[in-house]
């Protein structure tokens, strides 16, 4: 062991492959940028091709490297074809952001409709349970990787509000964990991160279907404010990057104190 320290200004991914899922808005998005900027090649993946295409442009303009791969996490083989993609642009993989998620319409338990129960199960456990899948299996053929699933604060507790959206949250957390004890001896780290209330069109769409929930969240919030998409971000950078090494299986809250 030596105690010299490694002042090279090298980004936080430096050198890796990163893939990002729901990359075309809110947390995906400033993730897309943020880990380009911390020296990753990032591929984006959403269902809006344009408003990937956009951001690809925007970081590529900045030097990084970016690629964009139109996913629907509701169809498995697209999920499949995302990941094949990945390893034909770079050979490989060493960080997944499995972050894309839908949100329900929001009401009680006995007013959530069959097909938004069904689309929390395909889009939001679903979807992760297969790209976890898939990508590992490609990690694994690199000698390992990092993965980080965005489940929420919703995950958590009660959700009177997001009856199956906390639901389908509480599961992810339940693969992630069983993923990071089933997988660590293969070199992947599988941790979650629980964000509360992120000023993003997720929480626009709510604060329209039940105004006032923005001012309710906000006052729950010890830090007192939303969290930016970015400040989201950051944690799900450092959980990617070896400097999380001794890290799996965590679920780490970027909340502002809301769920202390
Ligand atoms: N905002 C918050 O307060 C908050 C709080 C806790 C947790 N979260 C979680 O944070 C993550 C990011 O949410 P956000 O706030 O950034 O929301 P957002 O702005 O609504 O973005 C959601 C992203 O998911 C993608 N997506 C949705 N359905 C998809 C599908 N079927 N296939 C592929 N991609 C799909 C969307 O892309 P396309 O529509 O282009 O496909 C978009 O890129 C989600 O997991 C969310 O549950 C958010």
């Amino acid at each position: 062991m030596t105690n010299n320290i490694d002042i090279a200004p090298i980004g936080l991914l430096t050198g890796k492959v990163v893939l990002i899922t729901g990359a075309s808005r809110g947390i995906g998005a400033a993730a897309a940028r943020l880990f380009a900027s911390e020296g990753a090649a990032v591929v984006l993946a959403a269902r809006s091709t344009d408003a990937l295409q956009r951001i690809v442009t925007e970081v590529r303009a900045d030097g990084g490297v970016a690629d964009a791969v139109t996913v629907d996490l509701a169809d498995r083989a697209s999920i499949r074809a995302a990941v094949d993609r990945v390893e034909e642009l770079h050979g490989r993989l060493d960080g997944a952001f499995n972050n894309g998620a839908a949100i329900q319409q929001p009401g009680p338990l006995d007013m959530t409709s069959d097909e938004d129960v069904e689309e929390q199960f395909a889009v939001n456990f679903r979807g992760h349970w297969t790209a976890m899948t898939v990508e590992a299996a490609l990690m694994r053929r690199g000698g390992g990787g990092a993965i980080v699933n965005t489940s929420s604060i919703g995950s958590r507790r009660a959700n009177p509000e997001l009856p199956a959206y906390g639901a389908m949250k509480r599961a992810l957390d339940s693969i992630t964990e069983t993923a990071a004890v089933t997988w660590g001896r293969q070199g992947i780290r599988v941790n979650g991160i629980t964000p509360g209330g992120t000023a993003t069109e997720m929480i626009d769409a709510w604060e329209a279907a039940s105004p006032g929930v923005v001012e309710r969240l906000t006052v729950s919030i010890p830090l007192g404010r939303m969290a930016e998409p970015r400040e989201v971000a950051e944690v799900a950078a450092w959980l990617l990057s070896d400097r999380a090494s001794m890290v799996t299986g965590a679920i780490v809250p970027v909340d502002g104190g809301a769920g202390a």
